[in-house]
């Protein structure tokens, strides 16, 4: 059986061209889209990266591959990064890994964003996957329990039976919604609640989906 994953994270670096900046997502998906990028550059391409985690700064390091902050760039010509769910409108759920945050403000800064998943992430509506929320450790316990009263059925993270805590120092609490009927109404009441950090809906911010099939890589274009 293929690897999807790696078919499509090897893909991706097609989109790569000489001198650019490119952000490097984070997951199982982005590993092989940076490891392409290593091969590519032994034969000559030319790149700079910013990473989404410590997770992918290491790998890249390891690899070989120029970095610079995201604070040392003007902006981010393509960005290519893994998703947990993306539906027909390209909005999607982000953060199974836990670098939702630096990853949306990755992808924000990006002139352009490609997402790469195997075909079982390709949804019709969001919210199977339980939506990450990114909250400030400082009165999570009140986040929680606000959730709970909405009926959102949340879930403090936890890695190795200890909280997990991501690499800015925060807290995660799973949404397990089972459906999302408006993403765009749910995004704004998660922005507006004072301790959330960052949620894992990624509205509106990538163009171009590449999804990984048995039959090969599916290129699918936002109109
Ligand atoms: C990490 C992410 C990942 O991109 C997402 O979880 C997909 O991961 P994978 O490619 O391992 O399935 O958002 O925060």
């Amino acid at each position: 059986m293929t690897n999807l994953k790696e078919l499509v994270g090897r893909k991706a670096a097609d989109y790569v061209e000489n001198g650019m900046i490119v952000g490097l997502g984070t997951g199982s998906t982005a590993y092989y889209f940076v490891d392409e990028l290593a091969v590519r550059m032994k034969k000559g391409l030319n790149i700079v990266g910013v990473t989404t985690s410590k997770a992918t700064e290491e790998q890249a390091k390891q690899l070989g591959i120029p970095l610079k902050s995201i604070d040392e760039v003007e902006s981010i010509d393509v960005t290519v990064d893994g998703s947990d769910e993306v539906n027909p409108r390209f909005n999607g759920i982000k953060g199974g890994g836990g670098a939702l945050l630096f990853e949306k403000i990755v992808a924000s800064r990006s002139k352009r964003v490609i997402w790469i998943v195997d075909q079982s992430k390709c949804v019709d509506t969001l919210g199977a996957f339980p939506l990450p929320v990114e909250v400030v450790k400082y009165g999570s316990t009140h986040l929680l329990h606000y959730f709970e009263t909405k009926g959102y059925q949340p879930v403090l993270r936890h890695k190795d039976n200890q909280v997990y805590v991501t690499d800015d120092g925060n807290y995660i609490i799973d949404l397990h919604l089972k459906e999302i009927v408006d993403e765009y109404a749910l995004a704004k009441e998660l922005d507006s609640l004072t301790g959330v950090v960052e949620h894992g809906l990624f509205l509106d911010l990538t163009q171009l989906v590449l999804v990984g099939t048995e039959q090969g890589v599916q290129i699918k274009e936002h109109v």
